[in-house]
Formats: C-alpha cells, sequence, structure tokens
C-alpha cells in the first residue's frame, strides 16, 4: 500500500487551488435520480468516493460520462442520465464502503415510488445510525421495513404525500435526504431544526435550479412546495471548505502564508474564527482567502457544533496546529462520540494531549518528532500530515486511502506552496 513520506520544517508559501467540495458533489450527485433529463456537474473533485457513487448510480441504470475540466474549474464536468431507473436497490458492499449512499434513500424513493438500500453500520468515528433519515421519511408518508440489513421504503400509490417533521438533532444527510425526497411530493413539506451547512444550500440551489420550489434556504426551517417533474440542470459544484482549512492550518503550522484559490471565506467563518483566535492571519481576497501565520501560534479553546459552529470536519486539523501552540487548549467534540482517534498517533509523534469523554485538552509543545504513523478516518490522516509538515525528520502516513477518499491530488497541491512531502509505493 502507498503511503506519504514528509519531511517536515519546510514553510509553505504560494498559491493552492481549492477543489470541489466532496461532500456537496455526495448529496448533488444523487439528484440525477430525480429527473428522466441530464444532469451535468461541474468542478466535481477527482476523489475515491466520488468514483464510488458514480458506481453506485451506475448500478441503478445511470449513465455516467466524463467531460474532462474547463478552463475556470479545477475538476471534472460530469453528466448523469437516469433516462430509466433500471434498479431500485443499494446492495451491501457499496454502501459498506461509502456510507454517503444512504443518499440515494430519499430521491429514489421519490422517483420510482420504492428504494432498498443496506444499512450502513457503524464507522470509525461513531455509531452513525440512519434514524433520522427514516423518520424524516416516514412523516412524508414512507412505509419503511428494517430487514435482512437492510432498508425497505414504499410509496404509497400516486407517490408520497409529504408532511412536516422537526429534526430532534441537526443531521446534514438525514436533511439532505428528506429534502431531496420533498421535492416531488405531491404536496407541501416543513422541515424545523434542519441543518443549514453550505453544502445543504448548495443541494437547495441544484433543487432549485432543476425546477424544484424550497422556501428558507440557508435557514434551519425549510418550505418544500412538491413539483409533479424535476428536470436537468448544469450546476457548479462549490468549493470544499474543509479542504480550504485544512490547508490553512497545514500553512498556519509552517508559519507559512498561503493564497487558497477558489476558497470561500464565508463558507468557512467559524475555522477562520478559530484560526484568528490562534494568531493566524485570515483574509478574504479576490477569489479565494489568504492565510499568514508568523510562527507564533496561541492556545484557544474550541467546540464543534451544527453549521455556523465550527465544523467537527475541522477538529482534527485544528487540534494538530493546537499542539504547537504556546499554552494549553480545550476541544469538545459534540457531534460524534468518538472523533479521537488522531489522539494517540499525535502523541507518538511528541503531542501532549489527555482526553476524557469528548473533551481534550491539548498542552502545546515547542516540538514534534516525524513517525510511522497511521490513522482511521479521512480527517484524522489528514491532521497527521498537518503535525508532519512540522515535525522534526520524516512522518510517514500509512493508510493513504483514507485521504485518496477526500483529499484530491494532497500531494501535488502541498508540492505546490513548497511541501516535502511524496507517495511512495510499498517495498
Ligand atoms: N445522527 C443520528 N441519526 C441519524 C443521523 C445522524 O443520530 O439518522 C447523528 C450522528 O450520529 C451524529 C450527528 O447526528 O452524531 C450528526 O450527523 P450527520 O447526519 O450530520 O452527519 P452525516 O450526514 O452522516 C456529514 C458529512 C460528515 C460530517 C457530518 C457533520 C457527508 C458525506 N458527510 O455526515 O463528513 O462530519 O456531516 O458535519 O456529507 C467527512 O467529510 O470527513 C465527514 C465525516
Amino acid at each position: 500500500m502507498d503511503k506519504l513520506v514528509i519531511k517536515g520544517g519546510n514553510r509553505l508559501s504560494g498559491a493552492l487551488p481549492i477543489s470541489g467540495a466532496k461532500n456537496a458533489a455526495l448529496t448533488l450527485i444523487p439528484c440525477a435520480l430525480l429527473t428522466e433529463e441530464p444532469l451535468t456537474l461541474r468542478n466535481l473533485p477527482r476523489l475515491a468516493d466520488i468514483d464510488g457513487f458514480q458506481h453506485l448510480m451506475g448500478q441503478f441504470g445511470v449513465t455516467v460520462s466524463i467531460q474532462g475540466n474547463r478552463p475556470e474549474d479545477f475538476g471534472r464536468v460530469v453528466t448523469y442520465e437516469a433516462t430509466r431507473v433500471t434498479n431500485t436497490v443499494a446492495p451491501y458492499d457499496l454502501v459498506r464502503k461509502m456510507r454517503a449512499s444512504i443518499l440515494v434513500l430519499g430521491p429514489m424513493l421519490a422517483r420510482m415510488g420504492e428504494a432498498t438500500v443496506s444499512l450502513p453500520g457503524g464507522c470509525a468515528i461513531g455509531n452513525r445510525p440512519i434514524d433520522l433519515h427514516l423518520e424524516a421519511l416516514k412523516a412524508f408518508g414512507a412505509e419503511i421495513e428494517l430487514a435482512e440489513g437492510y432498508v425497505r421504503a414504499h410509496a404509497p400509490d400516486g407517490g408520497l404525500p409529504g408532511g412536516n417533521f422537526d429534526f430532534p438533532v441537526v443531521s446534514v444527510g438525514a436533511t439532505e435526504n428528506a429534502l431531496m425526497a420533498a421535492a416531488l411530493a405531491n404536496g407541501t413539506s416543513r422541515l424545523g431544526n434542519a441543518a443549514r451547512e453550505p453544502e445543504i444550500v448548495d443541494l437547495c440551489n441544484l433543487l432549485v435550479a432543476m425546477g424544484a420550489e424550497i422556501e428558507g434556504i440557508g435557514s434551519s426551517d425549510l418550505t418544500i412546495h412538491g413539483v409533479k417533474r424535476l428536470h436537468g440542470a448544469t450546476y457548479r459544484v462549490m468549493p470544499d471548505r474543509i479542504e480550504a482549512g485544512s490547508y490553512a492550518c497545514a500553512a498556519a503550522i509552517t508559519g507559512g502564508e498561503v493564497t487558497l484559490d477558489g476558497a470561500k471565506a464565508g463558507d468557512m467563518a467559524a475555522t477562520l474564527h478559530a484560526l484568528r483566535n490562534i494568531g493566524v492571519e485570515c483574509e478574504e481576497v479576490k477569489n479565494g482567502v489568504h492565510i499568514a501565520a508568523n510562527g507564533k501560534l496561541l492556545a484557544t479553546n474550541l467546540s464543534t457544533a451544527p453549521y455556523p459552529g465550527l465544523a467537527t470536519d475541522m477538529q482534527a486539523q485544528l487540534m494538530a496546529l493546537l499542539c504547537r501552540a504556546e499554552g494549553t487548549s480545550v476541544l469538545t467534540e459534540t457531534i460524534f462520540e468518538n472523533r479521537y482517534m488522531h489522539v494517540p498517533e499525535l502523541t507518538r509523534m511528541g503531542a501532549r494531549i489527555e482526553t476524557s469523554g469528548r473533551t481534550a485538552i491539548v498542552h502545546g509543545v515547542g516540538s514534534m518528532t516525524g513517525a510511522e504513523v497511521m490513522a482511521t478516518d479521512l480527517r484524522a490522516s489528514m491532521s497527521l500530515v498537518i503535525a508532519g509538515l512540522a515535525a522534526d525528520g520524516t512522518t510517514n502516513v500509512n493508510r493513504l486511502y483514507h485521504l485518496d477518499r477526500g483529499y484530491e491530488r494532497l500531494e501535488e497541491k502541498l508540492q505546490l506552496v513548497g511541501a516535502d512531502i511524496e507517495r511512495v509505493g510499498a517495498e
């Protein structure tokens, strides 16, 4: 298996292109199931998760054609055409590899009146149940049964009536599934305490471009007037705010200065706020965000929360940065119950971190040392890359498939701004 070899100590400087957002793309692609007309997505990142999702779409009879990229986009242009849906089952083998597969449930049910999707099961960062996805669809009139590890959903004859649902806990995925289903329901649906992450806004904007009627976009109270049919569209995937935030941490830990080309400051306000508290200058510039650090990092306390709070997907990367800050920081992870899997690995590199339940206390250290490390999830792996960029000596990050799921051309982008990083195949 490949690994990343990082020689720490280089100060990052220059411009780094930000890709289309993985987590937006993973909810925009299943929208193709909502219409028999072609859906073209631009600025799609080249990632293992996107390839996996496209493979899943192929199983349903959706044709996927890749058209290369456009000069103004970093990513690909891909057209999805679900003229005829030939299969309504998302099998265990594909769902197991990619939890986001559950996002076909809502659109498939709305278009076909039935959908069968394997239960995804737990994952490295927690239990991750899908009860809220199912409760919302039930509130819209779906009949749902669980059997043999699968969710089988049916709409009444004539389609989903639509309905009201208040989320007891904010869920990005459940809000996405509910939105896609409600768009084609017979009546009006209302979602209370809905997620309002920028990726949800991106989904709403695509649905509107396809002919959906949605009120309250960007708020936690969404009203969706179902329409009889949706049409095709061409839509550009939003920039990846988590990728941008990750590279901001990478630049900051090296005392560097980078421009995140294409990043949208407004989508990453909580991350930029945290970075400023750590002593990093962050400035919105034309078509991007400029990050400048002077080598001195300050401790700060952080707590993750649903948007507009600090993204849980930034917790590990900010922790890596705080390992090198002056003073003691307290981090609280409120979204996932088991998202400190990077702590033992950072500790092996010389970090001083104590965890207790959802809290982590990070005592800043003057230096860290390179080590052989591996992580169990995407963002945890990125935190090890960030720590490695400023560690003494060489860090080998193993289990690269996690990073390949979510960071497009990671080593190329970091090389572009001066990092000593390369991917090597296993001996
Ligand atoms: N939850 C439930 N029941 C549900 C759904 C969620 O209890 O039916 C709980 C979860 O267990 C969790 C909380 O609600 O404690 C929030 O989970 P959410 O549903 O918002 O997460 P998700 O939709 O499964 C997406 C991203 C994650 C990101 C979270 C939170 C995608 C494909 N994934 O997951 O991204 O951490 O929202 O912002 O959009 C990543 O990119 O590394 C990643 C894990």
